[in-house]
């Protein structure tokens, strides 16, 4: 081989079908991956441009990935891989802060005299007691109704327990029919806004008002009409000792959480932990279903369950696991609402 070519010249030979090889592999990757989330584009140069987001999104999750110890959770390269960053926080909701100190329907929470974390449970999970319906997805390339998601989830717990049996309600219900109140259809929308509405309009059933993912007239009737509410209770601001006492003696809530970052686009298991997360600039509602902990190799970790709208490719089956007690991440204290019936 040397008298042929040189050893600088066989080294670039090797080097290059390496090289080869590993492009190989990638586009085999990149057909699994589209076939798997059936993404199809309509011309070649969008092909293209897909194929270089998703190579770029590929990079960041597998350098995660390979600390991943480090990190305490891990990405996977989910439905949302060939969104650009700004792609993918277009299809969030906008939150802003509603007046609750003003409004007759709402109240804030107390846990009662001196209650403290240590007269809580250890963990509650509210899905072995059969008030948590299957998880969902809201298809968020056509709608952004994550808002509707977790505000008609928190209504189907409170719901089942008054009643004794679990009902699916129906979100768009609420995103055809709530705009009067605030939402905005698939463009966005709060929980505030769809409690208003159901404390008016009661919401229907999910057989009778199936999910289309788009904005539509609404075409509420009556005789379909399930749960009605009468009110609201809010957590204080930031207190994740009031909301984990919520959480252990009511029900399930809706909390609204900084979702923007990539690693929550890509989260897929473990215990969410990423302090460049915002606690007041929230824009992604979910409902938070239950509280635990981890003890691995003689590190405690506490964390909040929660159950999301990205179908169950998403995270772990389609649930978040995020710290807790961590200075509210994410804003998961920030506003956290249920329902009263
Ligand atoms: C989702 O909301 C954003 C604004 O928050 C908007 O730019 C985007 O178009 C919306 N998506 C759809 C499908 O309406
Ligand atoms: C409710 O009423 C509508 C029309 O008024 C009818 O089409 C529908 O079947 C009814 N649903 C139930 C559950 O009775
Ligand atoms: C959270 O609320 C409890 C009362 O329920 C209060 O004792 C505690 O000081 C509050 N924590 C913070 C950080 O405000």
């Amino acid at each position: 081989m040397k008298t042929f070519c040189g050893v600088l010249l066989c080294y670039q030979l090797v080097i290059a079908s390496v090289l080869a090889l590993d492009q190989v592999l990638l586009v085999e990757e990149w057909l699994q991956w589209k076939n798997q989330h059936k993404k199809g584009y309509r011309t070649k140069g969008e092909e293209r441009k897909r194929h270089s987001v998703w190579l770029a999104n590929r990079e960041f999750v597998s350098s995660h990935n390979s600390e991943w110890e480090e990190h305490g959770y891990s990405l996977s390269l989910n439905q949302f891989a060939d969104l650009t960053d700004e792609e993918y926080t277009g299809l969030l909701v906008g939150h802003s802060y509603p007046d609750y100190e003003d409004n007759p329907l709402v109240t804030k929470f107390r846990s009662g005299r001196d209650l403290t974390s240590h007269d809580l449970p250890n963990s509650i999970d509210w899905r072995t007691k059969g008030v948590v319906t299957s998880i969902k997805n809201q298809n968020s390339r056509q709608c952004n109704s994550s808002y509707a998601f977790a505000a008609v989830g928190s209504v189907e717990g409170a719901w089942a327990l008054t009643r004794g049996s679990l009902t699916r309600l129906s979100e768009q219900n609420i995103i055809d029919c709530s705009v009067p109140y605030g939402n905005m259809g698939c463009r966005g929308g709060s929980v505030f806004s769809s409690y208003l509405y159901m404390v008016n309009s009661g919401v229907s059933t999910y057989s009778c008002y199936p999910y289309r993912g788009r904005q539509s007239y609404c075409s509420y009737t009556s005789n379909c009409t399930c749960a009605k509410m009468s009110g609201m209770v809010r957590i204080e601001f930031g207190n994740e000792t009031d909301l984990q006492a919520a959480l252990a003696t009511v029900g399930p809530v809706a909390v609204t959480i900084d979702g923007s970052s990539k690693a929550f686009r890509f989260y897929s298991q473990g215990v969410f932990d990423w302090s460049g997360c915002s606690s007041t600039k929230l824009n992604h509602p979910l409902l938070l279903i239950g509280y635990g902990y981890t003890y691995v190799e003689s590190v405690y970790t506490e964390y909040w369950l929660l159950k999301n709208s990205f179908g169950t490719n998403w995270g772990e089956d389609g649930y978040f696991r995020l710290v807790r007690n961590q200075f509210n991440q994410c804003g998961i204290a920030s506003d956290a609402l249920f329902p009263t019936l």
